[in-house]
């Protein structure tokens, strides 16, 4: 099943959140087996989806034996497997991303046969920008999801990521979009999200409103829909994923 890569060229607008929360709701599907793989050093993602602080192994610790990495992956309630990536200190995750720079394959491989079976559904976490980690799966990825805010920001970034400048080369057939972030009171927000959205089209599967809801589940380290059900973000997030599942051919 679909490799999906959960990407931005700017940090902070959502991509943790969005790929943990989206493994969620997809897991709520109970034919479908949903592994989230963090490839961010800041290793947050299992926060995102209650996995304890105090739990730091991670893949990258092992990068060289990816037949040891089931062990540091880990059952969350809503039926997600996280694996993440580990906590190291900053020359370790340098080194790491040196090897990825020298042998992609160390993590494409895996996580190309990860996403071959086809009970499986693979939702990739990125750091902001490039990085080693991005280069090396993105000739695996099948979906591109790129998560932006409706800011000045992401609006400036649009035609590098239209043109694949911000990916380089290499890039999937499909390419989906996420405007996550949006305040409808903010005087700009929604100039900026009506102008994206006109530039995204089709590829756009939705928009996340800005939502106490979102921090505060994070802190309680639940998924917003088990947080707040009936919160704006939690139906916000659902509408994404049935058109995800609708573009992926799911539905
Ligand atoms: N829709 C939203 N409403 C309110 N807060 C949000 C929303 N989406 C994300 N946030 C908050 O914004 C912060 C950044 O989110 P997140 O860590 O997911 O971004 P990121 O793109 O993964 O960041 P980084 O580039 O550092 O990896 C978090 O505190 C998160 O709870
Ligand atoms: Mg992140």
């Amino acid at each position: 099943m679909p490799l999906i890569c959960c990407v931005s060229p700017k940090g902070g607008v959502g991509k943790s959140t969005m790929a943990a929360n989206l493994a969620s709701a997809l897991a709520s599907d109970a034919t479908l087996r949903v592994v989230a793989v963090d490839l961010d050093p800041q290793n947050m993602l299992r926060l995102h989806l209650g996995v304890p602080l105090h739990q730091v192994r991670g893949f990258a610790q092992m990068l060289d034996q990816p037949h040891l990495w089931h062990q540091v992956g880990q059952r969350t309630v809503d039926g997600v497997t996280v694996l993440p990536y580990g906590a190291m200190d900053m020359g370790a995750s340098v080194n790491i991303s040196a090897r990825l720079e020298q042998a992609p394959a160390l993590l494409a491989e895996p996580l190309r046969i990860l996403a071959a079976d086809p009970a499986t559904m693979v939702i990739v976490d990125t750091e902001p920008g490039p990085s080693a980690a991005l280069r090396a799966i993105l000739p695996h990825a099948d979906v591109l999801l790129t998560v932006l805010a409706a800011d000045a920001a992401s609006a400036a970034l649009f035609a590098d990521i239209e043109s694949g400048r911000a990916y380089g080369h290499g890039l999937p057939a499909a390419q989906y979009f996420i405007i996550n972030q949006f305040d409808p009171m903010t005087r700009l927000g929604p100039r900026i999200a009506r102008s994206l959205a006109a530039q995204m089209g089709p590829r756009l599967l939705g928009m996340v409103h800005r939502d106490e809801y979102v921090p505060e589940a994070l802190a309680a380290q639940q998924s917003v829909a088990a947080y707040a059900p009936r919160a704006q973000a939690s139906h916000d997030i659902a509408g994404i994923c049935r058109k995800l599942l609708m573009a992926l051919g799911r539905r």
